[in-house]
């Protein structure tokens, strides 16, 4: 059994990854990556290459951070496989207790997302996982609560990145995708 190469890998789950046209609004060529949970094979294999970045670049993980509402999808299953705790950042007013804000901005108007302030202990590291990075905003702003709780963020994974939106300028850290458009 000849091992199946990254690239191969990748292409199957970029082959998982449905173009939807003028959503949500005209003009966006939405990038739907529900067929890939909908497929165990490659779900599990979408984790797993996740998985070995992060064992590539030899950093130990305290706490996987997903974002609301798909890296809630990616990242429990990613947590599990590092054996580490699983933290949600979410839309703001959804958190109970005390939590740290951030606001960033859209095309029209802002976001603002939030974390619990003791669901992260200062000094632990932190990968923060989501479905997408688009113009980089909510995946810096991620970085920022990280950054706020004084956690280490030792780096951005996503499943997709629309590479010509350039997102990654907007983010200090490392970023690592999977299928890039
Ligand atoms: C999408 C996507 C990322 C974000 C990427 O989420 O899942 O979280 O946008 O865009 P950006 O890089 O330009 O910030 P969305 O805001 O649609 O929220 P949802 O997952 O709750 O539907």
């Amino acid at each position: 059994n000849v091992p199946e190469s990254k690239g191969a890998r990748v292409d199957r789950i970029r082959s998982f990854i449905r173009t939807c046209p003028d959503f949500p609004k005209p003009g966006i060529p939405f990038k739907d990556i529900m067929p890939i949970v909908q497929n165990p094979d490659v779900f599990f294999d979408t984790i797993a290459l996740l998985e070995e970045h992060v064992k590539e670049t030899g950093a130990k993980v305290d706490v996987v951070a997903g974002l609301e509402a798909r890296g809630f999808l990616f990242g429990p299953p990613l947590a599990l496989r590092l054996k580490c705790a699983f933290v949600p950042i979410r839309k703001a007013g959804k958190l109970p207790g005390e939590t740290v804000k951030c606001s960033y901005a859209l095309e029209y108007g802002q976001d603002t997302i939030e974390i619990q302030r003791t669901a992260v202990h200062p000094n632990q590291n932190v990968v923060i996982v989501d479905d997408l990075i688009a113009t980089g905003g909510t995946m810096a702003g991620a970085c920022t609560l990280l950054e706020t709780v004084q956690a280490n963020v030792v780096g951005c994974l996503a499943v997709v990145e629309l590479d010509y939106l350039k997102g990654r300028e907007n983010i200090k850290h490392d970023v690592h995708s999977l299928v890039h458009f």
